[in-house]
């Protein structure tokens, strides 16, 4: 098993209090998986994405585990984290394209990142070479500043960098989002194939977007509110979802193959809690059709069957 996260708690310290954006989540990723991460913006994809790699200033540790093959993560120490970025876990965040250095040639800013992690860039300078080929770009790139790379070309740069040196988990933070259709396919395929070929062991492919999820992941996990609604294979949340949230944000996509601008999206009624003061209870009660009165309780996260695992009274409660 590659990771396994237990009961993880992150808030944000803000002036008006804590903003509950992870409220213990419990989940794992195994060796090869591709897990896709999804929900509507806001309910913390990125907070747990970032949490497993740092916690910037305004992240508040509040309990839970993390380990990755077999040793924690100190995820609450920055220092300690030190030894395991970028080559144990490493991620692509949210805006990965626009926070390159504009100032440094690649090459340059691969041999400082590198350095910076006590490796010569001589020794990861063939296997760079490779992996510039292996994503369809031509060897002259690490002579070029950042900003004569098209998007679609700075990504796939993004991705071999931040893939170097074989990290056990890649966190690829909406890396799509700002693509067109055909670069975000070509975008969803390397990373494929970047698993396929042992660049990286494990994935979490974090997006709002749960159609391009289709293509690449082996399951999917989905958040709401800061907590966990179902994970499962990609096959049973689009068949087979059982949370009433899963059913809702699945029916509401496009057939596959379908373009969005063919069919219009039905959208879930009303807005997610706030997760400063969330409710009680299941914090999906107030937008779910199939509320009742056990869901002033909150449900707990349980495995119905074998690698499917759902947040849901009417799916586990008494009279399920
Ligand atoms: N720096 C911050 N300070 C306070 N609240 C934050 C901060 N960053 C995110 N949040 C809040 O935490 C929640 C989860 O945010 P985020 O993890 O970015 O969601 P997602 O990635 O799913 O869109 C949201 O309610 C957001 O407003
Ligand atoms: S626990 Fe209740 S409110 Fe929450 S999703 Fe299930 S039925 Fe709906
Ligand atoms: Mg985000």
């Amino acid at each position: 098993m590659s990771l396994q996260v237990t009961d993880l708690m992150v808030y944000y310290r803000t002036l008006a209090g804590d903003v509950k954006a992870l409220d213990g989540a419990t989940f794992s990723i195994a060796d090869k998986e591709i897990m896709g991460l999804a929900g509507e913006s806001g309910c913390g994809k990125s907070t747990l994405g970032n949490s497993l790699i740092r916690l910037d200033g305004r992240m508040k540790y509040i309990g839970g585990k993390v380990n990755l093959d077999g040793a924690e993560l100190p995820i609450w120490d920055n220092a300690g984290m030190n030894e395991f970025r970028f080559r144990e876990v490493s991620v692509i965040p949210q805006y990965a394209m626009s926070a390159m250095n504009p100032t440094r040639k690649i090459g340059k800013m691969i041999a400082e990142l590198v350095e910076s992690r006590g490796t010569q860039f001589s020794e990861i300078k063939d296997e760079l070479e490779k992996r510039i080929d292996h994503v369809g770009l031509t060897q002259d790139v690490v002579n070029r500043y950042p900003i004569e790379l098209s998007g679609g070309m700075k990504q796939r740069m993004v991705m071999v960098i931040s893939t170097l040196f074989d990290p056990s988990l890649l966190i690829a933070d909406e890396i799509t989002s700002a693509l067109d259709v055909s670069t975000q396919r070509a975008v969803a395929e390397t990373l494929v194939s970047f698993r396929d070929h042992g660049y990286v062991k494990s994935m979490m492919v974090i997006t709002h977007d749960v159609s391009i999820l289709y293509q690449i992941a082996d399951s999917i996990l989905i958040m709401y509110a800061g907590k966990l609604a179902e994970k499962a294979s990609t096959k049973t949340i689009i068949d087979q979802p059982r949370h009433p949230y899963t059913q809702m944000l699945v029916s509401s996509l496009p057939e596959v193959g379908v373009r969005y601008a063919d069919k219009k999206l039905t959208g879930i009624p009303g807005s997610p809690p706030s997760l400063l003061v969330p409710p009680t209870g299941c914090r999906f009660r107030a937008r779910c059709p199939l509320a009742f009165a056990k869901c002033v309780e909150e449900p707990p996260f349980v495995e119905i069957e074998k690698d499917h695992s759902v947040a849901c009274w009417k799916v586990t409660g008494p009279n399920a």
